[in-house]
């Protein structure tokens, strides 16, 4: 069993959760993800690692609530524990000193990119983080990814620089140099950012979520093609060149199983959907009509400027 030791909603629907777990912790790199399962008939939830802390034997994940493995995930309180973490799996993210590095986030990707950004810093990187977002209500951690990047954009869908791709895109147009990108969030943003760096031949690395179901190479689960070759994330990544994945079959191989998805999720939310109700899910649930909030129906998500 792992304790919660934090739950926090952080903006609509995406919730920070720190967990016991002091092996993970003592070997965790950057890049690296855990398979949760919240009780014994759960399904198996991937998660990008967004911190850890050797001395306290934490680790930390960074979570949109989707569907039915991580609404239930996110209705557990602290001091309530899961099933069982399995971790650290996958490469973590090759670390070096490559100069001037961009870090594009979206959506739960500000928390992958948290101990990504720290890692390039220490390496002597010059760090600009870019944080994207359906509107200001959307973007968080800014001030902790201040703390180790030496740029923090924030952009919300407005003006010149609507999306990471765009400050990319501009950045690489200035003249000052982009030696590599890291793009966390969801595929689409992670496609157009490596799209806008394409033609530049700036190495983009991205940072893949196929379903994955053991995440130890073994069920095929998670394959997908790069380079024309066909690859498991679990084991060979989660970390490709943007510039080499087959995004289309990617995202194909995501949305298999949606239908089922959908049903899964209308049962459990039929009988727990008082739990959604908890205080702490205010910021994500919709009492009147019952159901999640999605960033689209949120009613601050207009174009005023983050002030950042
Ligand atoms: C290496 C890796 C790291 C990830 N890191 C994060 C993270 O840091 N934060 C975060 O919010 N999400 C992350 N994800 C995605 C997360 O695992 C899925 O959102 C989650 O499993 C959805 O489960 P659900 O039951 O809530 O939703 P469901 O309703 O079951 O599924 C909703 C959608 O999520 C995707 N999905 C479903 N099951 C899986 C699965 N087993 N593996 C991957 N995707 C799935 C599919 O696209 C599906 O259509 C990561 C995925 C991978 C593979
Ligand atoms: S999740 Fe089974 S091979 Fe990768």
């Amino acid at each position: 069993m792992y304790e919660i030791v934090k739950n926090e909603t952080l903006v609509p629907n995406i919730v920070h959760m720190k967990f016991k777990a002091p092996k993970i912790a003592s070997t965790a790199r950057p890049g690296q993800f855990v398979i949760i399962r919240v009780d014994e008939r759960g399904e198996r939830i991937p998660m990008g690692l967004a911190g850890w802390d050797e001395k306290e034997g934490t680790v930390d994940i960074v979570f949109y609530v989707l569907g039915t493995s991580t609404a239930k995930l996110s209705t557990l309180k602290e001091g309530q524990s899961v099933a069982n973490i399995a971790g650290p799996l996958g490469k973590p993210t090759e670390i070096k000193n490559f100069g001037r590095v961009i870090c594009a986030c979206g959506c739960f990707g500000a928390g992958p990119t948290l101990p990504l950004a720290k890692a390039l810093k220490e390496k002597g990187n010059y760090v600009m983080t870019v944080i994207e977002g359906r509107g200001p209500d959307f973007v968080f951690w800014v001030d902790e990814l201040k703390k180790y990047s030496d740029e923090v954009h924030v952009v919300t869908g407005c003006g010149k620089t609507a999306w990471a791709n765009d400050f990319i895109e501009q950045e690489l147009q200035s003249g000052k140099g982009v030696d590599r990108i890291f793009a966390h969030g969801c595929p689409f943003m992670m496609k157009v950012s490596s799209d806008a760096s394409r033609a530049a031949g700036v190495e983009t690395i991205v940072s893949l979520t196929p379903i994955m179901v053991d995440g130890t190479g073994m069920c095929g689960a998670c394959r997908v093609e790069v380079a024309g070759e066909t690859k498991f994330a679990c084991v060979d990544g989660p970390d490709f060149s943007g510039h080499a994945i087959n995004w289309d079959g990617l995202v194909m191989r995501l949305r298999q199983l949606i239908p089922e998805e959908d049903k899964s999720f209308n049962i459990w939310e039929r009988d727990n959907w008082h739990k959604l109700m908890d205080c702490r899910h205010k910021k994500s649930f919709n009492p009147a009509k019952r159901r999640l909030i999605t960033e689209v129906e949120h009613p601050d998500a207009d174009c005023k400027l983050a002030g950042v």
